[in-house]
């Protein structure tokens, strides 16, 4: 098999990419480690920048998504028991977010990409990717009846996630690798019962931080900070409740409850591994960065570096250009360590740590204050919860 750029991973990256590139003329094929179901059925974060909506519209991918994506204007900060509304449009020139599974994202992908035609393998797992430094780099993989396979390509993306091969097939040496674990993990739940807010709401309280999201009319998404390393048999449904009840108390308002569809623990890291290229090979997401789930950043980052490298290869095979190519990391990394930031900077404003004291929690209900009570702190949450310009 050969392709102009092989795509190693069906996820956000993996597929945004192939439809980028296949928009500009170029080939990719995509393999996929896991079986398509598994991958549809992910559940992940679910809101989407303005930046990232205006790209899947762009690229004919956004039809489901403006039928029932549910776009969104604001956000709460609940703290001392009392909301704070984030007027996100107001505050950012009419910018807006999008509440949309990741999922539903993926299987828009995967369905648009089928629909072309075009290639995109599941259950094909790359073992190996060779020659990067060469002018014809070969992946390696093995489907799932064990044979293996070789594709010649002139490039690789490496949208693998982090426990992909990708990183890993970097010069040892090369790649700098920046972490960072946080003391506490979020315990995630969906539900079955119609949303008890029409926003989403990010509650700051002495027992710990909780989020109140949301899938659709009918289903809830919420979140309930714990221990690190705790796991989910800690975890009964009951004391999920009561837990959401006592972190979002606020007179006048209520939680309403729900039958539990799925529940897991979610850790929470920062990422970075430096630099996000070697050769011909391009990490893109995941598999080059994590952030904590705390303003939903990691599909929209994912997004954002394919697009920088979409117009770097279309540059390559128009003129011959390589200065998009040698200019990829530095690129992605300038965005990278702004929304790392950012996320670092709403769990540090919103959770309790283990050594979270008196003094601590009072310095936290200020600066929540600050933030909610002054329009240019404000503005600065809002237009990077809306999301940096895509430029
Ligand atoms: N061969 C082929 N595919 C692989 C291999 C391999 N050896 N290893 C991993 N993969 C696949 C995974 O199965 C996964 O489907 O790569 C894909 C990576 O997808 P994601 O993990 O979704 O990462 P990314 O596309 O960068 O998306 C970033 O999605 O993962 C979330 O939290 C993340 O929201 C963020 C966004
Ligand atoms: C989600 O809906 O899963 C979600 C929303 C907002 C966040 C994190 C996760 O900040």
């Amino acid at each position: 098999m050969r392709t102009q750029v092989a795509i190693i991973g069906a996820g956000p990256a993996g597929l945004t990419l192939a439809h980028l590139l296949a928009r500009v003329g170029i080939e990719s094929v995509v393999l996929e480690s896991r079986s398509r179901e598994y991958v549809e059925n992910r559940v992940r974060a679910g809101v989407l920048e303005h930046g990232t909506v205006d790209l899947l519209t762009e690229l004919g991918l956004a039809e489901r998504l403006h039928r029932e994506g549910l776009r969104h204007h604001g956000i709460e900060l609940r703290f001392n028991g009392e909301p704070h509304r984030i007027d996100i449009t107001g505050l950012t020139g009419g910018r807006s977010i999008w509440v949309y599974g990741q999922r539903e994202v993926v299987k828009d992908l995967i369905n648009a990409r089928q629909a072309a035609g075009a290639p995109l393998h599941f259950e094909a797992e790359v073992t190996a990717i060779e020659g990067i430094d060469g002018p014809r780099p070969t992946v390696r993989c093995r489907d799932a009846q064990g044979n293996e396979h070789t594709l010649e390509a002139d490039f690789v993306a490496g949208c693998d996630g982090y426990h992909g091969p990708s990183r890993q097939a970097m010069p040892a040496g090369l790649v700098r690798e920046f972490v960072h674990d946080y003391p506490f993990g979020w315990v995630g739940i969906l539900a079955q019962v119609a949303p008890s807010t029409e926003e989403l709401i990010y509650a700051c309280t002495p027992r710990g931080f909780a989020l109140h999201s949301l899938r659709s009319p009918q289903i809830s998404r919420l979140y309930v900070q714990c221990e690190r390393d705790d796991v989910i048999e800690n975890w009964s449904d009951r004391r999920i409740w009561d837990e959401l009840h006592a972190r979002f108390a606020s007179p006048g308002w209520s939680l309403q409850e729900g039958p539990i569809l799925e529940k897991s623990v979610t850790p929470m890291r920062s990422f970075v591994a430096e630099p996000m290229r070697s050769g011909r090979l391009f990490l893109a997401g995941d598999a080059a960065h994590i952030v904590p789930p705390t303003g939903a950043k990691g599909l929209n980052l994912a997004v954002a570096d394919v697009l920088v490298l979409s117009r770097a290869l279309e540059a390559f095979y128009a003129t011959g250009d390589e200065s998009l190519m040698d200019t990829y990391s530095e690129t992605c990394l300038r965005r990278v360590w702004k929304v790392q930031h950012f996320s670092w900077w709403m769990t540090t404003l919103l959770h309790t740590f283990p050594d979270t004291d008196a003094v601590q929690q009072r310095l936290q209900l200020a600066h929540l204050d600050y933030v909610t009570s002054s329009e240019a702190a404000a503005t600065s949450l809002a237009e990077q919860y809306a999301g940096l310009p895509l430029n």
